[in-house]
């Protein structure tokens, strides 16, 4: 595999401060071409997205806007890219919020075609959703409302609209939504976001010789689904981040199209995960390497208190170098990491009334779920307000097996609106510490059977799908309503 994001650590000590006069200015959401600041290594420093701006004064409620609009971008020096993105020229502000509160939000689209805009993760009511129902044709708004009413969690929006999400999401129309509660603020945890609480999106991307985005041009694409031989973290190319000598938590998010991602620390250094989707976990797991499957999310703490200033440590995810840290300052760590982060109560089998089963099948354009594509005006399963249910998820591969590089074998995120879920079991077992906590989605591998629990407590019409944009697009999706 050829990737533009070689593997490197080299220092780049002299031109530190070069770079730190460069991120100052990056926040800007012009939609003029924004350049990229960029270092003479070919580093440039990761961009943050900015928090959202609320409207509303009042602290127990928020009104926000999102634009979403065609931009340009110069992801690689010199060249001009057509992107999407919201309020800026690619992905979105980060919406922070509160449990509790009261969100409204005024979605415009000034795309030229149509688009919706879903809360990955959050639960609302199938009419808040942003599902493909919820279309805001090109030219017109909407305006959604409702109260956060979870725990603190690291989730994320993203556009749906029928068959043509992968495109709308490559382009760049995604961003990350945060919730924050009282306990998660009481912990003591890194939390001053863009200085020791920082948010990476993290995405692969294929680019044109002329800097356009490629979508969707062979048949591999809709197989594998999109898969890109540049990453890029917030949008950024070739990131670095100056850290100093503290903890420093990272809001992941897998907003890849189609690729999983395996990462761990360049030194194989431990790093400390606390929180999965949906919240944080009931306590700090010490790990080396973290799988995400798109759609999925994690915080994790690095302690750079280990490194000397001047040291450099990159994140890597196989044939990947997602992003450089370069420690930059020696300063005191106020943060510490309880041993109990929060209670996840669990929830019993023997309170789940009705067990489902989804069989994920096919491959290319015949992706489906239990022998059946998505049909906007068919309701594949109904459930009860209220009900516990036990969800069984497997991934049937028939022996297609990696036939004539056909690549029939793969393995599918699971995802379901409107609710956060607990793993039960994958194959009989019970699943690893970090998938113990929250989740809305799960990485399902071939052959797998992976059982999950869900209380549905929100009423409405919600998606049920791979997180494989291409897969979604194609059809391995279906819907569920809870009345
Ligand atoms: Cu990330 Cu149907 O959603
Ligand atoms: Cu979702
Ligand atoms: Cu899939």
């Amino acid at each position: 595999m050829i990737t533009t994001a070689t593997i490197s650590r080299r220092s780049i000590g002299v031109i530190l401060s070069v770079a730190a006069l460069l991120t100052g200015c990056v926040q800007s959401v012009s939609p003029a071409t924004t350049p990229t600041p960029e270092l003479a290594g070919g580093k440039n420093a990761l961009f943050i997205p900015p928090i959202l701006r609320d409207d509303d004064p009042s602290p127990m409620s928020s009104s926000l806007t999102l634009i979403a609009r065609e931009s340009n971008k110069e992801f690689l020096h010199g060249k001009t890219t057509r992107t999407y993105g919201y309020n800026g020229d690619y992905l979105g502000p980060t919406i922070r919020v509160k449990t509790g509160e009261h969100v409204s939000v005024m979605v415009v689209n000034d795309l030229t075609e149509e688009t919706t805009v879903h809360w990955h993760g959050l639960l609302v009511d199938g009419e808040m959703d942003g599902g493909p129902h919820n279309v805001i044709l090109a030219g017109s708004e909407w305006n959604p409302s409702f109260v956060i009413e979870q725990p603190a969690a690291t989730l994320w929006y993203h556009a749906h609209p029928l068959h043509r999400t992968g495109g709308q999401v490559y382009r760049g129309l995604a961003g990350l939504f945060i919730i924050d509660d009282e306990e998660s603020e009481g912990l003591n945890l890194p939390d001053d976001y863009g200085v020791n609480d920082i948010p990476l999106v993290v995405q692969d991307r294929r680019f044109a010789d002329d800097g356009t985005l490629i979508y969707k041009t062979s048949m591999d694409d809709v197989m594998q689904g999109m898969l890109g031989d540049t990453i890029l973290v917030n949008g950024t190319v070739d990131a670095f981040l100056e850290v100093a000598t503290v903890k420093t938590r990272f809001r992941i998010l897998n907003g890849a199209n189609a690729r999983t991602f395996e990462f761990e620390l360049s030194d194989g250094a431990e790093f400390v995960q606390i929180a999965s989707d949906g919240g944080l976990l009931e306590a700090p797991i010490p790990m080396r390497s973290l799988r995400l499957s798109p759609g999925e999310r994690a915080e994790v703490i690095v302690d750079f208190s280990r490194y000397s200033k001047g040291d450099s440590i990159s994140l890597l995810s196989t044939d990947f170098n997602i992003i450089d840290f370069i420690v930059a300052r020696e300063e005191d760590d106020g943060t510490s990491i309880p041993e109990r982060l929060a209670v996840v109560p669990e929830i019993a089998e023997s309170v789940a009334v009705r067990t489902r089963v989804f069989d994920l099948m096919g491959t290319g354009l015949m992706v489906n779920i239990n022998g059946k594509q998505m049909d906007m005006t068919r309701i594949d399963e109904l459930v009860e307000h209220g009900d516990t249910e036990i969800w069984v998820i497997r991934n049937v591969t028939m022996g297609m097996g990696p036939m004539m590089g056909m690549g029939g074998d793969i393995s599918h995120p699971f995802h379901f609106h409107g609710v956060q879920f607990q793993v039960l079991s994958r194959d009989g077992l019970r699943p690893p510490l970090n998938e113990r906590g929250w989740k809305d989605t799960v990485l399902v591998n071939p052959n797998e059977t992976v059982r999950v629990i869900v209380r549905f407590a929100h009423k409405g019409i919600y998606m049920y799908h791979c997180h494989i944009l291409e897969h979604e697009d194609a059809g391995m999706m279906g819907q569920f309503e809870v009345r």
